[in-house]
């Protein structure tokens, strides 16, 4: 282990350790989908880091590192890192519904039956799909203080209880998606990076909160302190072994708008926040990536720049098919605010039979749009895009003002199948109120990290005629 720690830099190559073999990984840094975060090992073992980030622990993982590697620690220093080490970073996490279908257990990342989603506006709390990074922190809220700092304001620390009493509590309807959610129909087309999401990494709540910009003002930010190219960021309670939070940003005329109902949520549809979804305060970001939404919020900082956090700046971004993790230049992308428009059939499921009548078949699923885009249409085909059927908008959030609808649509209808047929292949495409509509096909939109998967929804059913 000490030949190892020689080894912790690019300069004198990088070395680590997992379970008893040791690994010249430097030529793989580069093309870490985690970025840097590969080198807080470096120069010692992996283990209690993979130990967080459980998704290393699979196969192809370990097939990959098997190809770096050098030696074996000698058996007598195997596993010696964990000398002193007894706490379980997942010894405090929450109990969860068995309903969730986890595609990750450590860090919890789940996410519910895809036909629930279609029967609910608003998404039952315990059934909110769950993507976590890390461990769960354990708050105590009557200890709990949100820290605002920063370029153009003054410290601020704030109880829960000044959080709801000092600021006018708002609640808004806000759809989050994650990133990844549909990840699965990219890897279908050719491999990718990241847990395997289906089509149910989505969901729609009342959240209640304090809004963001009242709390910038309180904290002293007016004026030329707004100035564009500053970034309001995010931080987490929650932290890897390195004490790193998770943490992502805003841009700041984003974060000051009141219009865009950024708050600072402790309510989720009228319950408190559960540990799960962040208690016992997480930023509300409507229209904007799940990964933004910071859970266990501890800290909102105004910055020159972007939050530094891996999360933002080398994840959660968008590629050209083309690009591979040779190619990957994650600094010159943006990072992903906004999402497109999507939509997903929720039933029937793919494999189904269902029953055909008077010649048609019903589905239905949710729809929605990032930047408070209302969904205007939803249309359904089952011969292939030769034929299109509007589908009924089944529950809507009315009353948002223009520009500023931040909730799914639920939608159903019937849709014609080709006469005589035993299967057929259920399409779904939605139009935002800017008339984006999503792409045909996955192939071109295509990134190797498998996020902004929104092609058309497809469902395979096979057909019972009665
Ligand atoms: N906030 C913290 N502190 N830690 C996290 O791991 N995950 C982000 C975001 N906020 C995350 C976080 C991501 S990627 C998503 S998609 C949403 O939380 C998921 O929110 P949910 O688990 O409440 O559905």
């Amino acid at each position: 282990m000490d030949e190892v720690a020689q080894h912790g830099d690019m300069k004198r190559r990088v070395w680590l350790t997992y379970n008893q073999g040791v690994y010249d990984i430097t030529d793989f840094v580069k093309k870490h989908p985690g970025g840097s975060a590969i080198m807080m090992g470096a120069g010692g073992s992996a283990d209690p880091f993979w130990d967080l980030y459980a998704v290393h622990k699979e196969e192809h993982v370990l097939k990959l590192l098997e190809q770096y590697r050098i030696g074996n620690v000698r058996p007598d220093e195997v596993g010696s890192h964990r000398a002193g080490m007894t706490d379980d970073p997942w010894a405090a996490e929450p109990r969860r519904h068995p309903a969730l279908r986890p595609s990750a257990r450590t860090p919890f990342n789940a996410e519910p039956p895809p036909a629930l989603l279609a029967d609910n506006f608003l998404t039952p709390n315990d059934l909110f799909y769950v993507r976590n990074h890390l461990p769960v922190p354990t708050v105590e809220p009557a200890t709990y203080e949100l820290e605002v700092d920063g370029l153009g304001v003054r410290g601020l620390s704030l109880s829960l209880d000044q959080l709801k009493k000092n600021f006018k509590p708002v609640t808004v309807t806000a759809t989050i998606m994650c990133a990844g959610n549909r990840r699965s129909e990219m890897s279908a087309v050719k491999a990718v990076r990241g847990l395997s999401w289906g089509h149910a990494a989505v969901g729609n709540a009342t959240w209640t909160g304090a809004r963001l910009s009242d709390v910038l003002r309180a904290a002293g930010l007016e004026g030329d302190a707004a100035a564009p190219g500053r970034h309001v960021c995010f931080e987490g309670l929650d932290t890897d072994p390195s004490n790193t939070p998770y943490g992502a940003s805003v841009p700041l005329e984003v974060a000051t708008d009141p219009r865009r109902d950024i708050i600072l949520a402790y309510e989720m549809n009228g319950q408190p926040l559960s540990r799960d979804h962040g208690f016992p305060v997480r930023a509300i970001v409507p229209g904007v990536v799940g990964a933004r939404n910071v859970k266990w919020l501890g800290r909102i900082s105004v910055s020159a720049e972007e939050s530094t956090s891996h999360w933002q700046r080398s994840d959660y971004k968008g590629f050209n098919p083309s690009v591979d993790w040779d190619t990957v230049d994650f600094s010159k992308a943006p990072a992903i605010q906004e999402l497109p428009v999507n939509s997903a059939i929720c039933w029937p499921a793919s494999g189904d039979t269902v029953k055909v009548k008077d010649g048609t078949v019903a589905l239905k699923g949710y729809a929605w749009s990032g930047g408070g885009r209302r969904v205007v249409r939803v249309d359904v085909s089952a011969d292939g895009g030769a034929t299109w059927h509007e589908a009924c908008l089944t529950a809507t959030e009315p009353t948002a003002p223009a520009g500023r609808c931040w909730s799914w649509c639920l939608w159903s209808g019937r849709v014609p199948v080709p006469a005589g047929a035993q299967t057929a292949q259920l399409w779904v495409k939605a139009t935002d109120a800017s008339y984006n509509t999503q792409p045909e096909s996955v192939k071109n939109i295509w990134n190797l990290r498998g996020v902004l998967s929104n092609a058309y929804h497809r469902v395979d059913v096979k057909l019972k005629r009665v």
